[in-house]
């Protein structure tokens, strides 16, 4: 009773950011990460929604072997029984199925009768349980739903066999008293309460997800659902890290454990914001580049003189310190090889380390110092290039001139074809942009376009992100190069890419 379960649900709700959708290899690396940090239990991906977010599901399940693999399931035989399918092969599996059971969304979304909810309910977590002991139950919308309702619903679906209750906070409306309340009130009135782990998935649309989750904890609940660097669904889910953080420093209050090794928190929070393309704010609690930065002489002085004058936790603890490993230009092979795999980055043959050790020996050549910030961009960017791509980038040359219009010549390879085209524009940038649609003529509009130095000095890395969308779809595009204008080029052509191939996921809630 004194363990916090970590379910992480980057790969799930995380994925319902926009942009965020993460190929099969992509979640198998993070998954292996998160099961290397020793998360409980992986949310994979919801395998109703397309035969690649099955694949995705049943490959995480294969390659993980410590941590339970999840999948999610509407309240409706066909979508459990494909996530039985995908969790099959699991050392330890879960189905996680839900149904809404507010008001609004029983009868704006679902046009059910609470009865028939309940009915639902219990129906799909007897069909999960022929899959496997554990499944895990929630009720959409718990936040905004009845308190009767709610204990009926827990009772009967804890009955039919669920060993997880899930109480969301679908649209992050709870404030953490409130919240607290509703958790104290279920664990107590709904008799059975015993045969089931509590748990809780918190929203941040009011900024209040970490606070709600950790409310929930002191009022009962055993489980946290929570995504790394809080990506998710509109302003996203709680932090992971900062759960982990919060409940780990303040022993005293929370008195548990969770099982999180934590010194690998910030290595998974880059590999997750290099893969997604949601860079992480620089005063993000714990994983943001200031977060363990003084910059007032006050503050340094005292941290000088005791540490503990200005910090609580130790950044080596949540694994920045570990991460200062320096490589260069005599870099061998094998010691590439071996930090790449401290990072959670494996090579699928000889021939990918070999393309990715070349390039790496082409930015030490550029860069002297290079850092584990480094290798994991030029790694993706590497796995970038190496994703079926329709359209290549050739080459790329921009005039940018005090008192002259920036002016960019591109070459792409589309389908194997090579094509020019020359623009103007605002910018190097822009010209570079203008340049690239001029080709291939995609109509997309650019939502945002953000850089980041990877890591310090003017010889660092520009790392590149694009949103970019087109009839309702919305992607994201990655790039990075110590010539920031090529890595704008290199991300606005990934973005292309990925709007240039069929997209035909369906959302969990939308459905
Ligand atoms: O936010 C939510 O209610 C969910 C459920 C499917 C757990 O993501
Ligand atoms: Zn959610």
């Amino acid at each position: 009773m004194n363990k916090l379960i970590i379910f992480d649900t980057t790969l799930r709700d995380g994925e319902q950011s926009p942009g965020a959708s993460m190929t099969k290899d992509e979640k198998v690396r993070i998954a292996k990460m998160l099961e290397r940090m020793r998360v409980d239990v992986i949310e994979a991906g919801f395998p109703i929604a397309s035969p690649g977010d099955f694949e995705a599901v049943r490959a995480v399940a294969r390659a993980v072997k410590d941590s339970t693999v999840c999948g999610l399931a509407r309240a409706a035989d066909a979508d459990i029984d494909r996530v039985g399918e995908a969790i099959k092969d699991a050392a330890s599996g879960r189905i996680h199925t839900f149904i809404a059971t507010s008001p609004i969304h029983m009868k704006m979304k679902l046009r059910l009768e609470p009865e028939q909810v309940l009915e639902r309910a219990v129906e799909a977590v007897r069909r999960a349980r022929r899959w496997t002991d554990d499944v895990e139950f929630s009720a959409e919308d718990a936040g905004r739903s009845e308190l009767d309702f709610l204990c009926r619903i827990t009772e009967a679906v804890i009955a039919a066999g669920a060993r997880t209750i899930n109480i969301p906070d679908t649209v992050g409306y709870n404030v953490p008293d409130q919240f607290a309340h509703t958790i104290r009130s279920l664990i107590e009135r709904v008799p059975n309460a015993d045969q089931a782990i509590f748990s809780v998935h918190c929203h941040n649309d009011l900024g209040l997800a970490v606070a709600n989750s950790l409310a929930a904890v002191l009022a009962g609940v055993r489980q946290v659902e929570c995504t790394i660097n809080g990506l998710g669904e509109r302003a996203g889910n709680a932090s992971l890290e900062e759960i982990v953080m919060a409940v780990r420093t303040r022993r005293d209050v929370f008195q548990l454990e969770t099982g999180i090794d934590t010194t690998q928190i910030v290595p998974v929070s880059r590999l997750v914001a290099n893969i997604t393309g949601f860079p992480v704010q620089p005063n993000k609690a714990i994983v943001g580049a200031n977060a363990f930065a003084h910059e007032s002489g006050i503050h340094q002085d005292g941290v000088l003189k005791h540490r503990e004058t200005y910090e609580i936790m130790r950044a080596e603890d949540v694994g920045w310190s570990a991460n200062r490993m320096i490589m260069g230009k005599h870099s061998g092979r094998n010691a590439f090889r071996t930090r790449l795999e401290e990072l959670g980055v494996s090579f699928a043959s000889e021939e990918d380390l070999n393309a990715a050790f070349a390039r790496f020996k082409d930015l030490a050549d550029k860069k002297h110092e290079i850092y584990d910030e480094d290798l994991q961009a030029l790694v993706t960017d590497a796995n970038l290039a190496a994703v079926n791509e329709r359209v290549k980038l050739r080459y790329l040359r921009v005039c940018s001139e005090t008192g002259e219009t920036p002016n960019a010549q591109v070459t792409l390879a589309v389908d194997g074809i090579e094509r020019n085209a020359t623009a103007t524009g605002g910018g190097p940038v822009d010209a570079a942009f203008r340049a690239i649609e001029h080709i291939l003529e995609t109509g997309t509009d650019l939502l945002l376009y953000s850089v980041n130095n990877i890591t310090s000095g003017t010889d660092s890395q520009g790392e590149v992100t694009v949103r970019v969308a087109k009839g309702g779809r919305i992607v994201n595009g990655q790039g990075a190069d110590t010539d920031i204008v090529i890595a704008s080029a290199k991300a606005y052509v990934n973005a292309l890419n990925k709007m240039l191939q069929p997209s035909e996921r369906a959302h969990p809630q939308l459905l």
